[in-house]
């Protein structure tokens, strides 16, 4: 069976997407699922930061033909294993449409070795985050309770949707007080894309404040890499449940085939 593929974004910047894509990694690995992430911030990637992992080979030198994409994985724990955007690289940020179907069709050479595979993309709207979601399984839109974080989640769908017709889009919210105040966010915003884009978004949970976040940055271990009791695995969890059964694929065009 092909690995299933979910990308992770947002409208704005800082609303917890790598915090998201590392956790739900970490929580499917618990799971004993193979778990591939791509770190797709191309040029400012940092999921290894997360993981205390120097990074060798990136994505730039799959693009820039130095390397074959194997070359370029690297083990982050037994089963979690990383392709990184590279940091430090201006040439690379904006790669065009070419690189970027050519980058999803490298993924195919990985065909049956994951079960997921999670794809952390930058903030905001550019071609790489349009063309990863229109190729991918399921789709996270990580927002938060404040109304620029509304707005440009908003815009993000606009777009997405003028794009293609079709899409599997999940609503979650991150760093809210409670899963009620979850609830009432992608009530809201689904409220309003439902009423002008004629879109629906999928509620899966939400992920409530914690100062352990921060901590495991800088610990070098994600929230949901040991621990499976605390509230952080919990919340994860139920939310990498509603993944296990490969959604319906939506794209037209290309997709990741691995
Ligand atoms: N649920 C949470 N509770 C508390 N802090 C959180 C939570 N999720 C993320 N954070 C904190 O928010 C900050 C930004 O998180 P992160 O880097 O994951 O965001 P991002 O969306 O990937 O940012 P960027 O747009 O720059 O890529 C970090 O300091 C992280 O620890
Ligand atoms: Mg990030």
């Amino acid at each position: 069976m092909r690995a299933i593929t979910t990308a992770v974004a947002s409208g704005k910047g800082g609303s917890g997407k790598t915090t998201f894509s590392i956790n739900l990694a970490c929580s499917l690995a618990q799971a004993g699922k193979k778990v591939l992430i791509f770190d797709a911030d191309v040029g400012t990637a940092n999921v290894h930061i997360a993981f205390r992992k120097k990074i060798t080979n990136t994505l730039i030198d799959v693009i820039q033909g130095t390397a074959e994409i194997q070359e370029t994985i690297q083990k982050l724990t037994p089963n979690i294993d990383l392709i990184s955007g590279g940091s430090g690289y201006t040439d690379f940020i904006n790669l065009g449409i070419d690189k970027i179907h050519l980058t999803i069709r490298a993924f195919a050479a990985l065909e049956g070795i994951y079960d997921h595979l999670i794809i952390d993309l930058p903030a905001g709207i550019s071609e790489i985050v349009v063309e990863i979601m229109k190729a991918s399984d399921n789709n996270f839109i990580i927002g938060n309770n404040d109304p620029s974080s509304v707005a440009d989640a908003f815009a993000l769908l606009k777009v997405l949707k003028s794009h293609q017709e079709k899409m599997n889009i999940i609503f979650t919210a991150n760093k809210v007080e409670t899963l009620s105040e979850a609830k009432a966010l992608h009530q809201k915003i689904n409220s309003l894309t439902e009423k002008y884009i004629n879109l629906s978004l999928r509620f899966l949970g939400g992920i409530t404040a914690s100062k352990d976040y921060d901590f495991s940055w800088s610990s070098g271990i994600p929230c949901c890499l040991e621990d499976t009791t605390s509230k952080a695995s919990t919340e994860f969890r139920s939310i990498s449940k509603g993944l296990d059964q490969p959604a319906e694929r939506s794209c037209s065009g290309i997709t990741f085939a691995l």
